[in-house]
């Protein structure tokens, strides 16, 4: 990937946002839902003195799924046990992880749609039964035994549920499901992080990053900091929305938190095929990206904001998507003509 900053994905750069990370249920911004949810199960689990359900958290990156399972172990007292799908590559690697656990600790599976098959087995077992079914030995000698483990919490993180295995999830006792930002929420998560890194922003200032963030904490963070750099070398002495604007603009994100390719996208779906209804092929081949990436990365939000939608026949471009790209929109009716000229 090229280094987009408005991409959501974890990048190197972004390590000093460790220090922004919430510790506590009540410095988590927003996500009343998934946090009003957690809190009471928390307060069970430890008034019960038993560990807590798994819980899977699933949602676009950057959301503060990581952060919400270090709050969630926080909250329990116990220990936070991170890893990720990925890098557990066999299934000696998640019994070495599970033996290791004390009574109540979390283990955290970032990816977890990503297991392989047969460490996702282990984990049956390990989450219902708090047991490891392990194979000693090899052909007519092997045997299995069973090992107990530690009561524990496994909190697993995806960012893409319909990617995990039924049997897998059907073992979570919680789902919570984390939502993109409001701006207040977001322009809130700004302000507390301005104060912790010491950078001087205005209400206005806030607000004017908080808009163009994409619904998303960690592009929030990562805006806040680049604007903080060009204000710093241009002497201002405080973020205020003017400077705010300015600079996003020079760093091409717009008012809506779109850049370079989300334009360059709805600009060939305006101009080449006429707002569509176009496939998601025709819309990569034409912009020079795959399918995928389109799908994961631009189309997401370009959805969340209601630029376009999806029918059976393509993707198009809704009204808000013209106005915004400053095109008179050419009204339902001949969108809906389109569709129907199609269907033969
Ligand atoms: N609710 C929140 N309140 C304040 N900051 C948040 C919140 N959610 C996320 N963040 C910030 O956004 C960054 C990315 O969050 P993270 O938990 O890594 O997202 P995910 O795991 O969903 O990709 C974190 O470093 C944190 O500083
Ligand atoms: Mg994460």
């Amino acid at each position: 990937m090229d280094e987009r900053i408005i991409a959501t994905d974890e990048q190197s750069a972004d390590d000093w946002q460790y220090s922004l990370r919430p510790r506590r249920l009540a410095e988590y911004i927003g996500q009343d839902k998934a946090k009003q949810n957690l809190s009471v199960f928390v307060k069970a689990a430890l008034s019960r003195r038993e560990a807590l359900d798994h819980v899977l958290l699933y949602g676009p990156p950057g959301l503060g799924k990581t952060t919400l399972a270090g709050i969630i172990a926080n909250e329990l007292g116990v220990n936070f046990r991170p890893t990720s799908g990925p890098a557990i590559e066999r299934s000696g690697d998640l019994a070495a992880l599970l033996t290791n656990l004390q009574e109540r600790d979390v283990l955290f599976i970032d990816e977890i749609h990503r297991l392989s098959r047969q460490v996702e087995e282990i984990l049956y077992s390990a989450m219902e039964d708090f047991a490891l079914d392990i194979i000693i030995g090899k052909g007519p000698s092997a045997r299995s035994i069973r090992l107990d483990i530690a009561p524990f919490t496994l909190i697993g993180a995806t960012t893409k549920a319909g990617a995990l295995s039924p049997p897998l999830r059907d073992r979570f006792g919680v789902i919570s499901r984390l939502e993109y930002y409001s701006v207040d929420a977001l322009k809130e998560i700004i302000t507390r992080a301005a104060q912790i890194l010491h950078i001087a922003i205005d209400d206005k200032g806030a607000e004017e990053i908080a808009r163009r963030s994409r619904g998303t904490p960690r592009i929030a963070n990562r805006l806040l900091k680049r604007v903080r750099d060009f204000a710093e070398v241009e002497g201002s002495t405080i973020i205020s929305e003017e400077v705010a604007a300015r600079t996003l603009q020079t760093l091409e994100v717009d008012s809506a938190g779109l850049d370079h390719t989300d334009r360059r996208m709805l600009d060939a779906m305006i101009k080449k095929f006429r707002g569509g209804p176009v496939g998601l092929e025709t819309i990569a081949a034409s912009i020079s990206e795959t399918r995928e990436t389109i799908e994961d990365i631009y189309e997401p939000y370009l959805l969340q904001l209601g630029f376009i939608m999806r029918t059976p026949r393509g993707r198009v471009v809704t009204e808000a998507g013209y106005n915004h790209m400053g095109v008179t929109y050419p009204g339902t009716k001949t969108v809906q003509q389109k569709l129907f000229d199609f269907e033969d």
